[in-house]
Formats: C-alpha cells, sequence, structure tokens
C-alpha cells in the first residue's frame, strides 16, 4: 500500500494507472475508519482492479460552530486497516495542498440541499461536493462508492455526476450498524454510556415506523408523530428533523403509495447523528 500527499503525485499515479489498462474504484473519508468505511473498501476492491481511499478532513463542508477542530482522527489506525482489507493507495492531502492560495471555486448543486441536513447546515454540501468533484478529478477513479447512510451525501453525488457529465459509476452501500443497530459513524465516538444507549432511539424509530407502514399506515404526519414521541422518551435526545419523503427528489410526501425515505436527525447530547431507512410499500417495506 502506498501513501500519497501530494494532488500532483496523485494525479501522475491515477493516470499511470489508467493507461496500463486498469480500472480504479475509489473511496473517500474523513478517516477515523470503522467498519462502515471498510465495507465501501471491500465493495471497490470487487469492483475494480485498484483500490484508492482518501483521507481528508474537509473544512469547507464544516459550519463555524461545527467539530471541525475536534473530529477525531487515527492515521496509524486508518492506514493499518486500510491496508488489510487491501487498498492500493491511500491520498491523505494537507489542507494546503487541497486549497492553495488564492482558491475561489464551489460547486452548488441547487435542490437536493434545500432539505434535511442542508436546512441546519447550510454550508456543508457545498463544502462536499466541491471537495468530491476535486478528489474525483485526482484520482480520475472508474467507479466511487459512498454510504447509504449519508443518504443526502449520496444524492446530491448523483447529481453532481449527472448534471456535470463525470464519467464515473456512483455506487451506494448499505448502512452498516453496530450489533445492537445503531448505525457506525466516526461521530458515535463522541458518545458517553448513557448517550450512547439513549443513540439507540434513530435504529428503534426506523424499526417502529416499518411496524406501522406494516400495519397499514400511510400516512406521514402519524408516523412522524409516533417516531417523535418515540425519540423523545430517550434522555439527551433534541430532534433536529424527521422527515418522510420522496427518496429521488427528497420532497415531503402526503401520501405513502410506493417508495419513501424515513429520515433523521437526533442530537442526543452534544453529538448530532444521522440514520434513514428506504421503505417500498409495494415490497411490503
Ligand atoms: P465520512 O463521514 O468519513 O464517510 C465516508 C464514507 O463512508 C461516506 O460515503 C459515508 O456515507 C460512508 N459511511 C459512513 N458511515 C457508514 C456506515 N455506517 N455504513 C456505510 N457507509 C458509511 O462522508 C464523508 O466522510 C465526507 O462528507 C466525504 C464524502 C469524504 C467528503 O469530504
Amino acid at each position: 500500500m502506498y501513501l500519497i500527499e501530494k494532488t500532483a503525485q496523485m494525479q501522475e499515479t491515477s493516470r499511470q494507472i489508467r493507461s496500463s489498462g486498469k480500472t480504479i474504484a475509489f473511496v473517500p473519508t474523513m478517516g477515523f475508519l470503522h467498519d462502515g468505511h471498510l465495507e465501501l473498501l471491500r465493495e471497490g476492491k470487487r469492483r475494480a482492479d485498484v483500490l484508492i481511499l482518501s483521507i481528508f478532513v474537509n473544512p469547507t463542508q464544516f459550519g463555524p460552530t461545527e467539530d471541525f477542530g475536534q473530529y477525531p482522527r487515527d492515521m496509524d489506525g486508518d492506514l493499518k486497516k486500510a491496508e488489510d482489507v487491501g487498498t492500493d493507495y491511500v491520498f491523505t492531502p494537507p489542507v494546503g495542498e487541497m486549497y492553495p492560495y488564492g482558491f475561489q471555486t464551489k460547486i452548488t448543486v441547487e435542490r437536493v440541499p434545500e432539505h434535511l441536513c442542508g436546512l441546519s447546515r447550510p454550508v456543508h454540501f457545498e463544502g462536499v461536493a466541491t471537495v468530491v468533484a476535486k478528489l474525483f478529478n485526482i484520482t480520475k477513479p472508474h467507479v466511487a462508492l459512498f454510504g447509504q447512510k449519508d443518504f443526502q451525501q449520496l444524492s446530491v453525488i448523483r447529481r453532481m455526476v449527472t448534471d456535470l457529465n463525470m464519467d464515473i459509476e456512483i455506487v451506494g452501500v448499505p448502512t452498516v450498524r453496530e450489533p445492537d443497530g445503531l448505525a457506525m459513524s466516526s461521530r458515535n465516538k463522541y458518545l458517553d454510556p448513557d448517550e450512547r444507549r439513549s443513540a439507540l432511539c434513530l435504529k428503534k424509530s426506523i424499526d417502529l415506523a416499518i411496524a406501522m407502514i406494516k400495519d397499514g399506515e400511510r400516512d406521514p404526519e402519524k408516523i412522524k408523530s409516533a417516531v417523535r414521541d418515540l425519540i423523545l422518551s430517550y434522555p439527551f435526545t433534541d430532534i433536529d428533523y424527521i422527515n418522510i419523503c420522496d427518496p429521488l427528489t427528497l420532497d415531503d410526501i402526503r401520501t405513502i403509495n410506493e417508495k419513501a425515505l424515513l429520515a433523521l436527525a437526533v442530537r442526543v447530547g452534544k453529538t448530532r447523528l444521522i440514520d434513514n431507512r428506504q421503505m417500498d410499500v409495494k415490497a411490503s417495506v
């Protein structure tokens, strides 16, 4: 496994891989790798000849009051895990490599970010789209893998790739969970033992919504109200949003007729957690 810090060197390496006829799979991350990230890497390994991982805590996707400074880091642990799953190259640029003096270009996906997390994190998706576009230009992948856990992020990336005619296959990988159902996240590290117990309310909400739909409930408001009560019955919880929306546009829906996305963002103590589940009434959830 090779470690690369310079954009020019990563670009040259990717160019050479491509000209030797090999395909490239790319997994962008902010590090502090857990099994969710590793699943993306394993899937990437299955889909291409060469696997590139990036580890870069991207400052432009954090708001001024968010956790950029405290974001957990463990480069040595990350490199070991990456090597164990067969990563070929790890790209870890310093901030100055990605945003040199004079940098002033941004990618704005207009409507997808007007929902869910975009409402409470106004600069977030612009930062994500811009850094991912840059990383695509640097690593030149044939296929790139993203987690369904960050459903809106995946939607933004798909929209950007379609709208800007980027010749890259985008693969969404199902959410990897802890044994009790909590979606894996680098931010779970912030939870103390009591908060960790409360964090289970997100998965319990998904289970409740599914049970209600299986029982024939089709009114999003009734499901959201039951989910709200459930979440607030757990200590330390504060709801950012509970939404039931169209999985393609993320627009709210009035009745659950076919496909729907339940998306949740809940603060547990100071930690903001998200989870979601796509539901298909015709396929009985
Ligand atoms: P990060 O939070 O490190 O996540 C990197 C990738 O891992 C994302 O595609 C995310 O959806 C996926 N992921 C996280 N937890 C997962 C889980 N439990 N199961 C499956 N996949 C999971 O998302 C980012 O970084 C950044 O916004 C990034 C795309 C790297 C741009 O800076």
